[in-house]
């Protein structure tokens, strides 16, 4: 639709041309002048910001943004945000604990969001429109161009593309993989909440073949350290990571390195390992063909 008014963050710069500002007042507080809000009163407008790293300013940020939209009069507000932090705490694992994907899905609904675009969110497992709490969703998946990209780094040869969870299964489903089974043990007690691995299990034939290992996320590495293990332990010949979220916590990427021959994501968030882009499955979504707009 020709009236769709674009308002992209400075977070956004490495693929979209940047129209907002966005910094600090001196005590911290979010400062953001968006020079082009007249130009929403009653159009469609979409909302190209990242919610990673520094997530809480970023959220803050995004309901800033919003609430300036609709107070302006915007017919309908989508927002692009691939990846969507708190997404992992989806479900309530001991007594007391927020599930706070709940909490951030209705915030963003409650705030304007009448559509959220994002990639490879953590707690769906399908690609599409789907209502998460209160939040239209609309999930893109990078698997198909993850898996392009790693035909080519395996230059023609054959390869075995495998999950290391079950969170993974519909990431190599369609291209024939499978996927092992992981179970997390409780959390531990220290001051930063995490569940370290108990199990990863499953049934793979990987003696000396290439295989790729394909998640939704790398957050601390542990998962596909845990998984690379196994595939050497199995006589895997090559084996290439892959993921659409590159977190690369507490330097995990020096781990995996020494582990795989390749590592690599997409610039959902941004890293030296970047190398697919999210950008054209924005540009088909944004088609005017396409029926969304
Ligand atoms: C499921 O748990 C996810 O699909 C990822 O496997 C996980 O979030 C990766 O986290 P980490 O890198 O900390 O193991």
């Amino acid at each position: 639709m020709n009236d769709l008014v674009r308002l992209v963050s400075p977070n956004f710069s490495d693929l979209f041309e940047p129209n907002m500002e966005i910094g600090k007042f001196p005590d911290g507080d979010t400062h953001v002048r968006i020079p082009s809000l007249a130009a929403c009163k009653d159009h469609e407008v979409a909302i190209f910001h990242r919610l990673y790293p520094n997530q809480n300013d970023c959220l803050v940020e995004l309901l800033l943004i919003m609430d300036a939209v609709r107070y302006q009069g915007a017919k309908k507000i989508t927002v692009v945000s691939p990846y969507l932090p708190y997404a992992r705490q989806d479900k309530q694992t001991i007594g007391g604990e927020i599930a706070s994907a709940h909490v951030v899905c209705n915030i963003l609904a409650g705030a304007g969001c009448d559509r959220f675009v994002t990639f490879d969110c953590h707690f769906l497992n399908e690609e599409g429109q789907i209502k998460h709490g209160n939040l239209n969703i609309i999930n893109i998946s990078m698997s198909k161009p993850l898996i392009d990209q790693a035909r080519k780094l395996f230059e023609g040869q054959n390869f075995e593309i495998i999950g290391p969870d079950d969170g993974a299964a519909y990431l190599v489903k369609d291209s024939g993989g499978s996927h092992l089974k992981k179970v997390r043990k409780d959390y531990d007690g220290d001051k930063i909440a995490y569940r370290h691995i108990d199990t990863m299990e499953g049934e793979f034939d990987v003696k000396d073949k290439n295989v790729l290992l394909v998640d939704d996320m790398i957050s601390t590495g542990n998962t596909m350290i845990q998984a690379l293990d196994k595939m050497m332990d199995a006589g895997a010949k090559k084996v290439i990571c892959a993921a659409t979220h590159g977190l690369f916590l507490y330097n995990c990427l020096d781990r995996l390195r020494k582990r795989s021959d390749h590592i690599f994501a997409t610039d959902s968030i941004i890293s030296p390992q970047s190398s697919v882009s999210i950008k054209s499955r924005l540009e088909e979504l944004f088609n005017p063909q396409n029926k969304l707009f």
